[in-house]
Parts: C-alpha cells; structure tokens; sequence
C-alpha cells in the first residue's frame, strides 16, 4: 500500500499554547482517518498543518512523498492543486456568489479551463445533492452551504480530502446522506479522507479513529470493532 502520507514529530504552539507535541501520523493511499477530540485539543491545528495553509510547525510533514518544508512556493501550489482538498469548519465560501461559483474557485485558481472546471464542479454536486440554481451562497441554508464546501474540496479530484467537522450543520439523515455520498465518491475517485467527526453513525464507516489529546493522536476503539 503506497503511503500518502507522513507527519513525524509534528509540534505547534501559539505563545506560551503548546497545541501539538511530537504528533505522528501515517497514512495509506485511499485510507479514511476519522478525527476525534474535545474542543480546542487541536483539530483544527493539525488540519491547517496537513493542509499546509499553516507551514510554522515542527517535525516533517510529507504528502505523496514530498517534504511539505522543502518545496518552493511552485511546489506547494502544485500540491494543494493536485494533491488536496479541504473543507473548513466555517465553510470560506464567497457569500454573493453561487453553489456553482464556489465550487470552481479551486479549479479556477488552478488554471483549469472554466467549462471543465464547471463540469467537474456540477458532477460532484449532484452527487452531493446541492442546489445548483442562481442563489447566492448567503441564503443557502448551514446545511446546504456544507455540502457547498464539500463540493469545492472535491472538484480538483484530490487525492486527499482534509474535512473539518463536514456534516456539524447536518441533521441525522443528511449526515448519513452526505457520507453515503462521500463512499461512493470515494469507490469512483480513491481517494483518502482525514475527517473531524463527533457522531458515533460517521464513527462507525472510517477505517480508523484516531483521538487528539495532549497534542499527540492516540488509536481509538472504533463503535462496535476493532481497533
Ligand atoms: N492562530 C492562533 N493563535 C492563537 N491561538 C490559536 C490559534 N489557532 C488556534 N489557537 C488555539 O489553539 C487551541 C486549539 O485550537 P483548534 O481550533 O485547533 O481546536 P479544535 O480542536 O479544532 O477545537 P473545536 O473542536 O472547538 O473546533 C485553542 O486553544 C485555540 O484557541
Ligand atoms: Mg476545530
């Protein structure tokens, strides 16, 4: 199984905040980690990290192969372009523009042609079902503006999603919906998938939990298996 993955030794602190402290983290192609911690233990903090939007970490970090602290800035956009995708906590979508508008900001920045952009976007969101008409993003509802932000993660087909708490607006059954969705997105593309997740229904579909505390990540029961 080829590694996507590798973070050793990872340490991050904010001031006088130790959040993360000598955290490892190996993971395999197509693999699904779902996430768990109390609040302000640092999920978020380590997303931002494996996401290298925040590069002020300790340790190494490799994704696909290639040391996130050693690539130039052409080496890093290439990775956030081709290799990931990420869904954040509060969503960062453009409030005035459309599902569809936002959805292709990815492909966009990336320089692929608009029309493909659009095609791939549309694909991933019927599949999520979003609603695709004129509305902007601002009178979607928190549920659907999620599955927006899932959209954008996906449309540069990544090979690693990075999602952050992506169903915390959803009731039960789009919950289980949205991820009924992400499985079969994940049989046809193959890709893997870091999540921060509370409900025990989500629990039960990863691969492995892993639980943040005192900065390190520790391997959990999963509800009802194995380790
Ligand atoms: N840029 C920053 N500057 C200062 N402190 C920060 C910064 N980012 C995060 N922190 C602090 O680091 C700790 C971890 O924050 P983080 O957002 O990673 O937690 P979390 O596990 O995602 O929490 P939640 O479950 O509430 O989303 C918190 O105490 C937070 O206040
Ligand atoms: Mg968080």
């Amino acid at each position: 199984m080829d590694t996507i993955l590798r973070a050793e030794g990872i340490g991050r602190s904010f001031g006088d905040l130790r959040v993360l402290d000598g955290l490892d983290l190996t993971m395999d192609q197509g693999e699904f980690i779902g996430i768990v911690g109390r609040s302000g233990t640092g999920k978020s903090t380590l997303l931002g990290i494996l996401g290298t939007h925040d590069l002020e970490y300790e340790g190494r970090l490799e994704l696909g192969g290639r040391d996130v602290k050693a690539e130039d800035s052409a080496g890093l956009a290439s990775l956030r372009r081709d290799f990931l995708g990420y869904v954040f906590q509060d969503f960062h979508l453009l409030p005035e523009l459309t599902a569809v508008e936002n959805a292709i900001l990815p492909a966009v920045f990336s320089g692929r042609d608009a029309e493909s952009a659009r095609n791939s976007a549309i694909d991933v969101m019927s599949h999520l079902g979003v609603r695709m008409d004129g509305t902007p993003t601002a009178m979607l509802s928190r549920g659907e503006r999620q599955r927006v932000a899932v959209a954008r993660g996906l449309v540069n087909r990544p090979r690693l999603l990075l999602a952050d708490e992506p169903s915390a607006s959803l009731d039960d059954e789009n919950e289980n919906i949205l991820f009924d969705m992400l499985d079969d997105l994940r049989k046809r593309q193959g890709f893997a998938m870091i999540a921060v997740v509370h409900s025990l229904s989500v629990l039960s579909r990863v691969d492995r939990v892993m639980e943040l505390s005192e900065g390190r990540l520790h391997p959990v029961r999963k509800p009802g298996g194995a380790v």
